[in-house]
């Protein structure tokens, strides 16, 4: 069995974090959404990976290299436009040939747990299974009808009145014959050639789809407030462990993850949470649900559920920073005016003068 992850995007409506890269390489947690896809499918037991990438590829290639980090392979598949998931997996027929696969989003985060669900598929008579779960807001989505007996009756596109509240999630299996169905369907309205309409004419055509439906949680990564909920969902279940120097002035709990080389100075760090490598803690408040990337330093600052990525500075801020998302190489610190709020979406390189207490 092969696997097959969909990289390409311009990734618009997280700019500018997105501007300068790609959306798949935000971490979760301090990993890169797209490492932990790679992991998933890695841990099914898949060793063959193959990458579709867009206008982002040479930032994708740089990061992801040639696999032997995970002890995979990986071949990249460049595609010209986003012309949609089936035309992916149409211009894919050469690296995935007769073998079965597994397709999964590179901008999606699922609860762990699925990869037992694709190696089955790998023994399995179906010609595809797909993914489900219960959305509440299905227009946004690719929908599935199921029967009393769990079998498909159709699905349909980001349907106006969604005739059902469950969503395909962004993991799909299929055998070769979804190279008929992605070469006799046509453009949606939105002009892409839809994942969808090919399952819907595998379903019509009598070939055997089976739906999973998935009881955890999913989420796919669009939007800052999406990332920060992966984010938040990804930290409470990571295994905390203290690698780097705590200090006997400082208090931190027992989930949270301290990497090497971090320092934390008289501050007090409330997990969930974790401090990259390299960073500096110095009379600061790192509060639950936040993740601070490699070479950050935090002087007399205060932050909670953010994700804040390496090398920026946050210095002298007398506000609690909350639902944030931080670029690289952001500096942050105090300036005279005074603010209420803080609230941020920063793109990398972003250099922010904040307004200080009663002019301060
Ligand atoms: C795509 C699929 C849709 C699926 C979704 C999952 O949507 O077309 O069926 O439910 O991924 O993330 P898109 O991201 O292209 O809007």
């Amino acid at each position: 069995m092969k696997g097959l992850i969909l990289s390409g995007g311009k990734g618009t409506r997280l700019y500018p974090l997105t501007f300068t890269s790609a959306k798949q390489l935000i971490p979760v947690a301090n990993k890169p959404v797209l490492f932990r896809v790679i992991e998933s499918i890695r841990d099914a037991g898949i060793t063959d990976i193959g990458i579709v990438v867009g206008d982002t590829a040479e930032e994708i290639k740089r990061a992801v290299g040639r696999g032997g980090r995970w002890g995979v392979n990986i071949t990249y598949i460049p595609q010209d436009a986003p012309l949609g998931l089936a035309h992916a997996v149409k211009i894919s027929e050469d690296f995935l040939g007769d073998d079965r696969f597994v397709m999964f989003l590179g901008d999606n985060v699922i609860q762990g747990g699925i990869s037992p669900l694709i190696a089955q598929f790998a023994e399995s008579d179906y010609n595809s299974q797909i993914v489900l779960t219960r959305v509440e807001q299905p227009e946004q989505y690719g929908v599935a009808v199921l029967d009393d007996n769990n079998r498909i009756v159709k699905l349909i596109e980001k349907p106006k009145e969604p005739p059902s509240d469950l969503a395909l999630v962004g993991i799909y299996m299929f055998d070769a014959n979804i190279f008929k169905a992605v070469n006799a369907i046509k453009p949606s309205w939105r002009g892409e050639l839809e994942i969808t309409d090919a399952i819907q004419w595998l379903v019509e055509n009598e070939y055997n789809v089976y739906p999973y439906v998935h009881r955890g949680w999913w989420i796919d990564t669009g939007r800052p407030g999406e990332m920060l909920e992966a984010n938040s969902l990804v930290l409470e279940e990571l295994t905390p462990k203290i690698e780097g120097y705590v200090d006997r002035d400082s208090e931190v709990d027992s989930r949270v993850t301290v990497e090497k080389g971090a320092e934390i100075i008289n501050s007090v760090v409330r997990g969930p949470a974790i401090i990259g490598k390299d960073t500096r803690l110095v009379n600061a408040y790192v509060g639950p649900f936040t993740s601070i990337s490699h070479h950050c330093l935090l002087e007399n600052a205060e932050i909670s559920r953010s994700i804040v990525l390496e090398n920026s500075q946050i210095r002298n801020i007398n506000r609690r920073i909350e639902d944030s998302l931080i670029g690289r190489n952001v500096v942050l610190h105090r300036s005279p005016i005074r603010p209420r709020a803080y609230k941020f979406v920063l793109g990398d390189h972003s250099h922010v003068g904040l307004l200080g207490e009663g002019g301060e």
